[in-house]
């Protein structure tokens, strides 16, 4: 099965300041802003959500191709995902810029302040996926990238008949209506969270009940609330699945679209496939960073059933990497 997961591969320099952004921004200074915070602490994390999707796909005994750009800082990163399982040989390294990272300096009240730099990710437009693979894909997943290159790589699907999920989250302020609707247009499922639907719908002018139409499979998350899907005209409810802990929210997306995959490319009923997207979620949001869990099959599966009923089928799981 070769499944390729596009989309930003960057790291998370996470810091935190002890005090209040709200103390330093005075409002008659606001013309001349000139602030340095010392913070107490930075950690710095493995991320990008083509990255943590393939992270998590290899968590879950999948072997996918992570397709995506990086700079000259990626060689500990390709070690470490090899490692666990994801195929980077579809990933280009372009040395004479940095891998996308990502800067957030959060306060103690939690508000944030950060910036992404693309570094490498502004090259991903020059790819295809004829470029970095041979042969004719199972899937492809397009996530948050370059924009010109997620509208490329679906234009690319659409063209060679490959099936491929529509994964536009971070991006969807950043795309227009028209981009919006012409890149989706043909795939097979479109996943987003409730406020980027709402905002989906708002640019394009379209309904809920257009997309679904429109897609065959249409995955709404809503977060704590779980997720809904829509597909043949059913409405498919997945609730979350209860963490013991709640640590750090980020990434939690991504995990929740490697489990959901995970089941439909194993042919799992929608319901259950959604529910192994939430455990894995759960599983994120226990752990400060999108890539600092781990579970072996059978954990995995021991936990679900503790809640949940898969009638054996995950029993596949427990079975050698496909
Ligand atoms: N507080 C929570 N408790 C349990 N499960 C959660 C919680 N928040 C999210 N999840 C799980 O993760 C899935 C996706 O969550 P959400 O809708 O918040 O995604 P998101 O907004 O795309 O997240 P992000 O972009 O920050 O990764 C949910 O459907 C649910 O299964
Ligand atoms: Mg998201």
């Amino acid at each position: 099965m070769d499944i390729i997961v596009t989309g930003s591969i960057a790291y998370d320099y996470l810091m935190r300041f002890p005090g209040r952004f709200t103390d330093h921004l005075l409002k008659d200074q606001l013309h001349q802003v000139s602030l340095s915070f010392l913070v107490d602490d930075m950690t710095k994390h493995w991320g990008g959500v083509a990255a943590n999707i393939a992270y998590n796909m290899a968590l879950m005994g999948l072997q996918p191709h992570l397709m995506g750009t990086v700079g000259r800082d990626f060689p500990d990163y390709r070690a470490w995902l090899e490692k666990v399982g994801v195929n980077t040989s579809t990933v280009r390294q372009i040395d004479e810029v940095f891998t996308a990272s990502f800067f957030a300096n959060t306060d103690i009240d939690n508000n944030q302040i950060a910036s992404f730099y693309a570094g490498a990710m502004a090259y991903a437009r020059h790819y295809r996926l004829a470029d970095v693979f041979d042969g004719h894909p199972d899937l492809v997943i397009i996530s948050p990238n370059d924009p010109q290159a997620m509208s490329n790589l679906a234009a690319e699907c659409r063209e060679r008949g490959i099936r491929f999920i529509y994964d536009p989250s971070q991006q969807v302020p950043r795309l227009s209506g028209d981009e919006l609707l012409r890149d989706m247009q043909g795939a097979y499922a479109l996943i987003v969270n409730a406020y980027e639907a709402e905002v989906i719908c708002k640019k394009t002018g379209k309904t809920l009940e257009d997309l679904q139409q429109a897609i065959d499979i249409l995955v709404i998350t809503h977060g704590a609330r779980g997720s809904h899907i829509y597909a043949d005209g059913q409405l498919i409810q997945v609730p979350a699945f209860p963490p013991d802990i709640i640590r750090d929210p980020t990434g939690v997306g991504d995990a929740f679209r490697a489990g959901l995959v995970r089941g439909m490319v194993s042919g799992w009923p929608l319901h259950l496939s959604g529910l192994v997207g939430a455990l894995c979620a759960t599983y994120v949001l226990e752990h400060i960073g999108t890539q600092n869990h781990y579970f072996t099959p059978g954990q995995f599966v021991a936990r679900f059933r503790q809640h949940f009923d898969d009638e054996g089928l995950l029993d596949v799981l427990l079975q050698p990497a496909v």
